[in-house]
């Protein structure tokens, strides 16, 4: 069967992109793949988009106004009251078929020679859980947290402190901003380890960066998976990418037209990365 003619509930229908798709992942199967994913990645798990056309999509919610250190230095309890409540929805999330066949095109990927990373803008777990190994969590991750102070070692540049050492019993029980838990050495209030609308990228390390720009150097092929292009990694990736002629795909079933110099893709990836990976290990 064509690799680019997909049933669909018993309909035949054509993903335009598809094949080229699958022709230069063949091709640089020896060499270095960087794969970009977004919050559409997570959708069939049951975990809302930002600026998705889903029901959940939090984009409306103020997120721009909430997601910034400026929220958190006003409202600490009501930052935390958020970020608590994704981490419960992400804690019920269960990797999809889209995030299993990012772990079998690695493993197919390094098995060939090459080289394989997932650089992720969503801060749930579930590429860890589905056993992604090279991993880039650009955005952070809810399962952390970390000191609000500059100075602090379990603050910035590179301190992080696991979500479940820290006590949110009283936090639970009457959530203020003097129930916030604290930093266990310096005792200022914790925060979540997660990139906000105020800051940037080289606030820490742990957001790795400079091995993001490493890799999108270095790549032979990019796939961006599930992000609507909206925030600056997107964006450096692409620029990066155009001056070496890196061909670069879109996998996304909304049909809006990705940045110059990036083909579109367009369908699920929950449905047309399985594909994908069935058809480049043959
Ligand atoms: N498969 C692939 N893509 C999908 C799917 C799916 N099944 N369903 C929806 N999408 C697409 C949407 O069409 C949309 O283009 O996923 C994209 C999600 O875009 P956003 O919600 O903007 O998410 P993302 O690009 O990850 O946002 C980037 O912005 O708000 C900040 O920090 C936040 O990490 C986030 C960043």
């Amino acid at each position: 069967m064509d690799a680019s003619v997909r049933p669909c509930g018993g309909v035949f229908m054509t993903t335009l992109g598809f094949d080229e798709l699958l022709t230069t992942a063949r091709g640089v199967a020896a060499e270095s793949v960087l794969v970009v994913t977004g919050a559409g990645i997570s959708l069939a798990s049951g975990i809302p988009t930002f600026r998705g056309t889903d029901p959940g999509a939090v984009w409306a919610n103020e997120v721009t106004q909430k997601g910034t250190r400026a929220y958190f230095k006003l409202f600490p309890h009501e930052s935390w009251k958020m970020y608590l409540q994704r981490l419960e929805l992400a804690r019920k999330a269960k990797p999809n078929a889209a995030h299993a066949a990012l772990v079998d095109w690695e493993r197919w990927q390094t098995g060939q020679g090459g080289g394989f990373t997932v650089v992720t803008q969503n801060v749930d777990s579930l590429h860890e859980q589905a056993g992604s190994q090279a991993l880039v969590k650009v955005h952070g991750s809810l399962q952390l947290a970390r000191c609000s102070a500059r100075g602090c070692e379990l603050g910035p540049p590179t301190g992080t402190i696991p979500l479940e050492t820290l006590d949110f019993s009283a936090f639970h029980a009457s959530p203020s901003a003097e129930t916030v838990p604290r930093c266990p050495s310096c005792r200022s209030r914790v925060r979540p380890h997660i990139l906000w609308f105020d800051e940037y990228y080289s606030e820490h390390l742990g957001y790795e960066i400079e091995r993001v720009y490493d890799l999108a150097r270095q790549g032979r092929l990019v796939v961006f998976i599930g992000t609507s292009f909206s925030v600056g990694v997107t964006e450096s990736i692409r620029a990066f990418a155009l001056k070496r002629r890196t061909p670069m795909f879109s996998i996304d079933p909304s049909g809006v037209a990705p940045p110059q110099g990036i083909q579109a893709v367009t369908g699920r990836a929950e449905e047309l990365l399985p594909e994908l990976v069935r058809s480049l290990r043959g």
